[in-house]
């Protein structure tokens, strides 16, 4: 694999591509800030059996103009990449967004605007190569909640996109891939309290990289996730309009 992640220098983006790069495959990471992506590229090249250099390029999802600049350096640093993992995203709670229509604004076009427009980008390149693109949406995209109404419609939005592709482009070989994690303790869900079934960053890197090695679809990790919003999504509106969840 020659792959591509926006959002690897922290929580199950990191994950994912310090296990990429533990079994030898190639990385590029893309995110915000410079030093954080220096040191993160040098953990993995020190971690890749054949002390593969990692590079990388600044990329930031409140600025469009700069995402073919970034796919083009990932091209030329791996020799035309064939997975984009993207785990990039911006999180607030519900409160904070009510609050603040200008928060709102940017989450919505960071989380789904801006990402498909990424996504977009990626598509075009990996398509002809038969590639992997992996996006992660979120189990708060499945039903309208009361709790995430707003981050939860900007996953609900990046899922559907996502569906559509796998449903447009499967046929001509590219692989694209939904994953729908439940609540995992990272950096993102600090200072929230854990649910049942609170996942770890290295069981979901583990769950998603078998999802792509098996070209997958659609992915809820921890597993379990997949059964709770079964459920979830049968409940009638009456219900959900008096349930906290
Ligand atoms: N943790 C959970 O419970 C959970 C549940 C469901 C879905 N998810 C989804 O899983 C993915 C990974 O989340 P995580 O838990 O691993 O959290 P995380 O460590 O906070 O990862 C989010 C990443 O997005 C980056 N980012 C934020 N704004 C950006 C921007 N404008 N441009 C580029 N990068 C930006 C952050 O960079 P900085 O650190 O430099 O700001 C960070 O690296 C996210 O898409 C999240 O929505 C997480």
């Amino acid at each position: 694999m020659r792959a591509v992640l926006l959002g690897g220098t922290t929580g199950i983006g990191r994950a994912i591509a310090r296990q990429l790069a533990e079994r030898g495959e190639s990385v590029f990471l893309m995110g915000l800030d410079d030093d954080d992506l220096a040191r993160s590229a040098a953990d993995l090249t020190a971690r890749h059996p054949r002390g593969e250099k990692v590079g990388y390029a600044r990329c930031n999802l409140e600025q469009p103009d700069g995402f073919a600049a970034a796919l083009d350096a990932a091209d030329a640093a791996l020799g035309d990449f064939d997975a984009v993992v993207v785990t990039a995203a911006m999180f607030a709670t519900q409160e904070a967004l009510e609050a603040d229509v200008e928060l709102t604004r940017r989450l919505v076009t960071v989380n789904y605007a801006n990402t498909v427009v990424f996504c977009e980008h990626a598509r075009k390149r990996l398509l002809p190569r038969k590639g992997r693109l992996t996006v992660f949406s979120s189990v708060a995209g499945d039903r309208g909640r009361k709790p995430v109404a707003i981050y939860g419609s900007s996953k609900g939005g990046v899922a559907v996109y996502l569906e559509a592709l796998d449903h447009k482009f499967h046929a001509a070989g590219l692989s694209v891939l939904c994953v729908k994690p439940g609540f995992v303790k990272t950096g993102m869900t600090a200072g929230l309290k854990p649910p049942p079934f609170a996942g770890e960053p290295e069981q979901v890197a583990r769950d998603v990289i078998r999802a792509m090695d098996r070209r997958q679809a659609l992915l809820y990790t921890p597993g379990i996730w997949r059964l709770v919003m079964m459920v979830i999504r049968m409940l009638p509106r009456f219900v959900m309009r008096k349930i906290g969840f």
